[in-house]
């Protein structure tokens, strides 16, 4: 569990076990694009203003996950307790 806070609204929301970040935010409102929602398409493609995400996706080279700034949030989780994203 970990929760992530949309910079923009500050808005924060709860990611439960199971869930996604994108399917957390569709379902409370917020509407995001995405495509593929297994981490091949980029479309979810999300900047990263704090935190540690926990990359599961295909897309992104080893450069850019180890710089943290950004994220596909359709499969990818945190390993830090929040995230903040550029939402
Ligand atoms: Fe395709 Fe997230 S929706 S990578």
């Amino acid at each position: 569990v970990f929760t992530v806070m949309l910079a923009r609204s500050g808005q924060e929301f709860t990611v439960e076990p199971g869930m996604t970040i994108l399917e957390t935010l569709l379902q409370n409102g917020i509407s995001r694009n995405y495509s593929c929602t297994q981490g091949v398409c980029g479309t979810c493609e999300t900047k990263v203003l704090e935190g540690e995400p926990d990359h599961r996706d295909w897309v992104l080279s080893d450069e850019k996950k180890a710089s943290n700034s950004t994220m596909l949030i359709c499969c990818s989780l945190s390993k830090s307790p929040r995230l903040v994203l550029d939402i």
